[in-house]
């Protein structure tokens, strides 16, 4: 067990590989990637950005899609790689915004403001946002690790990213690592 403020520390190196700064949580399936979405959302309101990295087939998308089922959106979760933005309505509108195609800079012309403003925010492709966009973000870090494996670590920024971080490391789906 690691004391809560350990965190804040480079105990152990946190850059060493295997020992990532934030809770790392393992899934064997899309399913589990579904729910650990799904059980976040139960911790979200309007307003919120989460910030998704990590290369194509890591799961962005399948957790966005278990993040809508947990906002009670009954429309189908599909990648808006090509559409850029999708927009699906729940308990509050969630902006599902992916930047695979995108040069940093573009990004700046999205109306990012009013999505903002609007809903929450979840970016696959996400460290290409603006810095002001994620400075209260949740990040969340996908990797492929085997034919069904991934593993998928948090990390904050500012008091609300914090506070969501917080909403994650308690959530029980998932193995915390
Ligand atoms: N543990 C897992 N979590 C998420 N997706 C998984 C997992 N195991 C296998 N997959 C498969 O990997 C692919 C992930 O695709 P997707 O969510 O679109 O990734 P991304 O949006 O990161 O490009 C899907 O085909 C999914 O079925
Ligand atoms: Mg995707």
């Amino acid at each position: 067990m690691t004391e809560p403020l350990e965190r804040d520390r480079p105990v152990g190196g946190a850059d060493l590989p295997g020992f990532p700064a934030g809770p790392r949580r393992v899934t064997a399936a899309a399913e589990e990637t579904e729910r650990l979405g799904e059980t976040l959302a139960a911790g979200l309101v309007a307003g919120d950005v989460l910030v998704l990295t990590g290369p194509l087939g890591s799961g962005k998308t399948r957790f966005v899609a278990g993040l809508a089922r947990g906002l009670g959106v009954k429309s189908r979760v599909r990648s808006p790689s090509f559409t850029l933005l999708n927009e699906y309505r729940g308990a509050f509108v969630l902006h599902h915004l992916d930047l695979y195609r995108l040069e940093g800079p573009e990004a700046d012309g999205l109306g990012l403001e009013e999505l903002v403003d609007d809903g929450a925010l979840v970016v696959e492709w996400g460290e290409k946002l603006p810095a002001w966009v994620r400075e209260e973000a949740l990040t969340l870090v996908f990797e492929v690790l085997s034919e069904n494996g991934r593993a998928v670590t948090a990390s904050a920024a500012g008091e609300r990213g914090g506070e969501l971080l917080a909403v994650w490391e308690l959530m029980p789906a998932g193995e915390a690592r």
